[in-house]
Formats: structure tokens, C-alpha cells, sequence
């Protein structure tokens, strides 16, 4: 089949589908194609009984044979003397409706198949593999019946590998480090992986994209991509504290092992294969989820011009509180975030996890006070519950933490689990302390327990600290956004702070698992107690666009309310631009280099652009034939103005109105830096 051209294989493959709709107790042959016949994904049984896969993209080897299997602590593992038993063959195509996301409309058109490996030698046990193949990439994971062998399954290995070819070039983050996901993305070849975080995003020298990830990510543990042999990538699991990476009883399924698979960077962004693999919204009405826009005191705390702690410059203060919800309520934002309101801020609290009470605020602090005060002016507080990743302190008082929010009218609380990796707290029934991963299976239990007992109260949840996405807002949409990189915070006073060229990784790596909480907006960028190096790296108009390329259901105006003042025209785009959307698309990008992005707003007719570019300035010709082709637009333009230059000239900014239309093409000229942010309103 491998020399047929595309359309010959299409046919092939529909003929293959209608005739093993009628006898489907057949063994095919275990291959499987994408619905436009491009993606391959082939399985072998190689020596010793290992089973294999291969993937090719029109006819380039993408994935080179690559091992699957687990491994148990008992003797009788499913990763060799495995024989195939059966294989099933479907395929389907459907359309679904997100509450809240890039998009309304999801398509889901792939072609499944589901393969049963019988054990050859040993015990009788038996291994289910299925897989999922999209026009933008594939899914596969593990399905374990029950069988008389394994009841329980300690995984003390999954073997799953990804085999690339070994002159691609990769982006990624180190994995299973002290700082979990908040790192500087890096570019380099495959040699210099070691751990790497997923999404890890590749290009292959023939100009093929790959990135490698997981869906679904339930009740079991995180994974990281290790390089065993060259090129050869295995699924480490974290493990649990003892040295178990999974606890399972059977049946169950494992999380879906992801590989997107595009022609260009741009196209890795248009894809939902990892919302198609989740599953469908567990929580019933979910109409109490609210996207939208937070401002907080929250920055003040992170350049020291307040503290989360009492005291003299205590930021979460009654008075305070209210002058942040009097600018909500005048510029329309929906919440404001109060973070360090409750006790257990003072003294060491990175370390001193078990001192944080959810249900005590600071006596300067009034909670009734300042949500009657909210609710008066149609805003609401946004609840704050850091952990410093004391798992088992905050599940002791969860309920309590929860209902007394809810009772004060509490939508959305930001989570936070500071602490290092591999130090979250989990205290047993005994009382024994135990130290876990922020990706381990405890974790992944413990973020759902949250949401759970959260959407009963009718709370949206924002994870700092988090877990990796997966996807899983499409099953429990209340998991509002998350963080999971570095966010602005960084500029305040990470070393170093976030280069020009971060924000044009995250689209093409973290980006591609899900909504992140990055908190956008500075305007003062050299902000008191800035210097040469610490700083906001970037100008003035690409905060602005920010707000389109960097995806969230709700996104913060993060600056101190005083700062919006000095800029109240560029303000106005933050105010404006929506957080839903009907559609979004990623129009061209390079990795870390640059990225342009189109949504258009929910329920409403209006377009927004956002452009970035990484250090260098630039421009690109965009054709707007996103734009429906009728009618004309009133394009507002907030560009980067004469002479910008993200540290020489950051405030120099042009707004400007132009007609434009669908067979239009916009040069965009980004400043070394520097972005251009649109709002498109049809004019008739
Ligand atoms: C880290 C979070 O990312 C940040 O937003 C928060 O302000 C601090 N933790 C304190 O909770
Ligand atoms: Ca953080």
C-alpha cells in the first residue's frame, strides 16, 4: 500500500471500512490509516514477541519502529511473547460543542483500531491497544480487561516508545526537575535530550512536524520522554514515593500516548486531537463556568511593592480589595483575585505548607465585607487557595475551603502548588509523610478530587502548580485554565526573566496541551525595582496581543489598576477583546520565532489578530481571508510605533483604524519584540 498515491489508498481504505463493517470478525491486517490517507500507523511483532508501531506521513517514516508494552512488578509482564490475537477496524466522524474554547465546533473524524496481543508463553494474560488516527495525528493507548492474572497491576514500567529520526531538531523543557514545567523552552538537536516534559515539539529535516504528548491523563502517571538509545524515546512514568509508577485495578484504560503530526509549525496549532481524545463532559450544566478577564493583587506581591504576609504593606486588605473591585466594576472586568487573604503567609510558607488555613482570613482582611461589596457592583472576588503543595493539608480542609467560597459567591478559585518537584506532601493514614511528583498518579487523583468537589459547588477551577493538561476541560470543563510554564511572574523576578523570545515558544510547545493562565498586560515594564536585566521584555503593544495568542478562558489584566491609567487607548483593546471564542486560527509561525493568530469572538461577528515576534522585528504579509467575505471591516490596529524596540523604546505604540476586507492582505511590522493586536468590527 505504501506506493499508492493518496487517493488510491483513500479508496483502498473506505472499501477496506465498508467491507469490514460486514465481517468484522476478520483478522485485518493490523495498519491503520488518517481519514485523508497521509498518516499511517502500522504494528509488527518483532523478536521475542514485542510488539512494534510505525507511523509514516504520506511516505516519510516518521516514527521508526518503536516498542509498546508494560510492565508489572509481578513476573509476568504485557511487553514481550506477545502474539496478535484480533484486530477490529472502524472509523467515525462527528461534531461536538465545547462550553468554552477556541472554538465552538469540534470536528472528530478519525479511523480506529483496536488490536487484542495474547501472551505466547506464560501466564494467560492479554494486552488491548487502541488506536485513534486523525487527519493531524494519532492516539493510542493501553486497554486492560479483566483477566484471572492481573487484578491489581502494579506498573513499575510503561515501555511505549517514539523513535525518531535522529537528525530532527527539538523544543523542549528538562523533565522530572526542581522547577516542574517552569522553564526556558530550548532548542537543540536530540543529543542533548536527556528528561524532556511533553509537549516536546520536532522537526524532521524533511519539513515535517511532530509533537508528543498525552491525552486523558486519568488515574494514572504523568509521563516524561527519556532518551534510552539515540533517538529512541521511552514513556517514563513518574513514579509514586515508594518507586510504583501506577496503582491499577483492571480493567482499566491508560491515557492516550499523543503525536501530532503536521506539514508546517502553524498547522500544529489548528489541531483538537487532543480535546477529540478526551471524554465528553462529565458535569451535566455547566452554564456556571464563566470565561472572562480578572484583574488582582497580585503583581504588587510579585515586584515587593506589597506582601501576601501581614503587615505594614499587607496587599490583601479590606480597603485595598475594594479600590481593585471599584476599577473592576468601572472597566468592566468580572473578578478580581485576592491573593494572601488567608493565614499562613508569614514565616517560611514555601516550606510550611501545614500552617495554611482556607477558611481564616487576616483580621484586616473582612471576606464578608468585601464580596457584599463586589456583589453591589455586578463583580466577584476570585478565591485563592495556595497550597505550597501540602496536597493532604488542603484535602483535609477542602470541603470547608470550598463551601465557605461558595456561600460568599466565590465562581473560581486559583489553586497554587508551590514547592519544588517531587515534594508535594501526602501524609498517610498513619500519619507518615510521604514526598510526590506534581505529574504522579497521586497528583493526577488529587486534581480531580478537586474539581469534583468543586463543580459541586458550581467553582471553576485555575490550577498554578499544576499538572499537565490533557485535555481534560473537555471532561471537566470547570477546569477553567491552569499555569504549567513560565508565566509573567517571571518578569518580576525570575533569573533571568522571560526573554522577547518565550512567548513565540509557548504557542508551538505548552500551548499545544491546553489554556494557560500566563497573566498578560504590564504596562509599566520597568516597573520600581526593575533594572537592565529585570524587567518585562517586550513592547507595549505585544501585552496587548498577547490576550489573542496566548489561549485563556479568562485572562488577567495583571499591572497595577494605577498603570492602565498612563495608556488609557491601549487599554482599551484589553477591554475589549473577548476570551471565547466561535473560531480560532493559526494563520503563520515559526517556532520561537514568531506566530499570528485569528479568533473570532463567541456570539458576535467581530475578529481579533495577534501578532509576536521573538527578539528580531519583522514583517509579514497576512492575507485575511479568514474574514468572511462579506462584509467590509473596521480593523482598529494597535502596532508597534516608530522606533519600538522591546528595551531601547518599548512605549512607542500607534493605534490605527483602516477598512479592510476579506481578499485584503496586512502587512504587519513588528519591532524587534514587538506586536500588533486588531480588533475587526464590520462596518456593513
Ligand atoms: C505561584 C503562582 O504562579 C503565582 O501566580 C502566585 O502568585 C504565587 N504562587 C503565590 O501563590
Ligand atoms: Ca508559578
Amino acid at each position: 500500500m505504501r506506493t499508492m498515491s493518496r487517493i488510491t489508498r483513500f479508496v483502498v481504505f473506505s472499501l477496506l471500512l465498508v467491507s469490514q463493517a460486514m465481517a468484522d470478525t476478520m483478522v485485518d491486517d493490523p495498519e491503520i490509516f488518517s481519514p485523508d490517507g497521509r498518516i499511517r500507523f502500522s504494528l509488527e511483532i518483532s523478536d521475542f514477541g514485542i510488539p512494534r508501531y510505525s507511523v509514516t506521513f504520506d511516505d516519510e517514516l516518521v516514527i521508526e519502529p518503536s516498542a509498546l508494552g508494560l510492565r508489572f512488578d509481578a513476573n509476568a509482564g504485557l511487553d514481550r511473547h506477545l502474539d496478535i490475537a484480533t484486530v477490529e477496524h472502524g472509523s467515525s466522524d462527528s461534531t461536538w460543542e465545547q462550553p468554552w474554547g477556541e472554538r465552538r465546533l469540534v470536528r472528530d473524524q478519525h479511523s480506529e483500531m483496536f488490536v487484542v496481543f495474547n501472551a505466547t508463553e506464560g501466564p494467560e494474560r492479554s494486552l488491548g491497544l487502541r488506536v485513534r488516527v486523525f487527519d493531524d495525528g494519532i492516539g493510542f493507548r493501553y486497554e486492560l480487561a479483566e483477566q484471572g492474572h492481573f487484578d491489581e497491576v502494579d506498573i513499575v514500567a510503561e515501555l511505549t516508545e517514539f523513535r525518531i529520526p535522529l537528525d530532527a531538531r527539538a523544543w523542549w523543557i528538562p523533565g522530572r526537575a526542581w522547577n516542574r514545567y517552569e522553564f526556558l523552552y530550548r532548542e537543540s538537536g536530540l543529543d542533548e535530550i536527556s528528561l524532556a516534559n511533553t509537549p516536546m515539539t520536532v522537526n524532521l529535516p524533511s519539513g515535517t512536524y511532530l509533537s508528543f504528548h498525552e491525552a486523558a491523563l486519568v488515574d494514572y502517571a504523568g509521563y516524561v520522554l527519556d532518551q534510552r538509545r539515540d533517538g529512541v524515546f521511552r514513556t517514563n512514568l513518574t513514579p509514586w514515593s515508594d518507586g510504583i509508577r501506577v496503582r491499577r485495578a483492571t480493567p482499566f484504560v491508560t491515557p492516550w500516548r499523543t503525536i501530532q503530526v503536521a506539514d508546517s509549525a502553524a498547522a500544529l496549532l489548528n489541531s483538537d486531537l487532543l480535546l477529540n481524545l478526551n471524554e465528553p463532559n462529565a458535569l451535566g450544566d455547566v452554564s456556571w463556568v464563566e470565561p472572562g478577564k480578572y484583574i488582582g493583587i497580585w503583581w504588587a506581591m510579585h515586584i515587593n511593592e506589597r506582601t501576601w504576609e501581614s503587615g505594614p504593606k499587607h496587599g490583601a486588605t479590606t480597603e485595598e480589595t475594594k479600590r481593585y473591585i471599584d476599577f473592576a466594576a468601572e472597566h468592566g472586568f468580572d473578578g478580581v483575585l485576592v491573593e494572601g487573604w488567608n493565614v499562613g503567609w508569614d514565616g517560611d510558607w514555601f516550606y510550611n505548607g501545614e500552617l495554611f488555613s482556607f477558611t481564616e482570613p487576616y483580621p484586616d482582611f473582612d471576606l464578608d465585607a468585601v464580596t457584599a461589596y463586589a456583589r453591589e457592583r455586578g463583580v466577584r472576588l476570585v478565591g485563592h487557595h495556595e497550597t505550597s503543595g501540602h496536597v493532604s493539608n488542603y484535602e483535609r480542609q477542602l470541603e470547608d475551603a470550598l463551601d465557605l467560597y461558595a456561600a460568599k459567591g466565590v465562581r473560581q478559585i486559583k489553586t497554587g502548588y508551590v514547592a519544588d518537584g517531587g515534594d508535594l506532601v501526602r501524609v498517610d493514614d498513619k500519619g507518615i509523610r510521604h514526598l510526590e511528583w506534581h505529574d504522579s498518579q497521586f497528583s493526577a487523583r488529587h486534581h480531580i478530587h478537586v474539581l469534583e468537589e468543586a463543580a459541586k459547588r458550581k467553582i471553576s477551577i485555575n490550577t498554578h502548580e499544576p499538572i499537565k493538561d490533557t485535555g481534560l476541560r473537555r471532561t471537566y470543563p470547570n477546569w477553567i485554565s491552569r499555569e504549567g510554564a513560565r508565566g509573567q511572574e517571571f518578569n518580576a523576578w525570575g533569573k533571568p526573566p522571560n526573554p522577547p523570545e518565550h512567548t513565540v515558544m509557548l504557542p508551538f510547545t505548552r500551548m499545544l496541551s491546553g489554556p494557560m493562565d500566563f497573566t498578560p498586560g504590564i504596562f509599566d515594564l520597568t516597573f520600581a525595582g526593575a533594572d537592565a536585566e529585570q524587567r518585562v521584555s517586550t513592547t507595549l503593544t505585544k501585552q496587548l496581543a498577547l490576550y489573542v495568542v496566548l489561549y485563556s478562558p479568562i485572562q488577567m489584566a495583571a499591572d497595577l489598576p494605577e498603570n492602565y491609567g498612563r495608556f488609557p487607548d491601549a487599554f482599551q483593546f484589553i477591554k475589549d477583546v473577548p476570551t471565547d471564542w466561535e473560531e480560532s486560527v493559526a494563520l503563520a509561525g515559526a517556532v520561537g520565532d514568531f506566530v499570528v493568530i485569528a479568533r473570532q469572538e463567541r456570539s458576535s461577528p467581530d475578529w481579533y489578530l495577534g501578532a509576536i515576534t521573538d527578539e528580531h522585528a519583522r514583517s509579514i504579509s497576512v492575507p485575511l481571508t479568514f474574514l468572511p467575505d462579506s462584509p467590509r471591516f473596521e480593523a482598529t490596529i494597535y502596532r508597534d510605533g516608530e522606533g519600538a524596540h522591546w528595551r531601547e523604546n518599548p512605549y512607542s505604540y500607534h493605534i490605527e483604524r483602516r477598512v479592510l476586507a476579506s481578499d485584503d492582505t496586512l502587512d504587519i511590522e513588528l519591532a524587534a519584540g514587538g506586536g500588533t493586536a486588531i480588533r475587526f468590527t464590520p462596518i456593513d
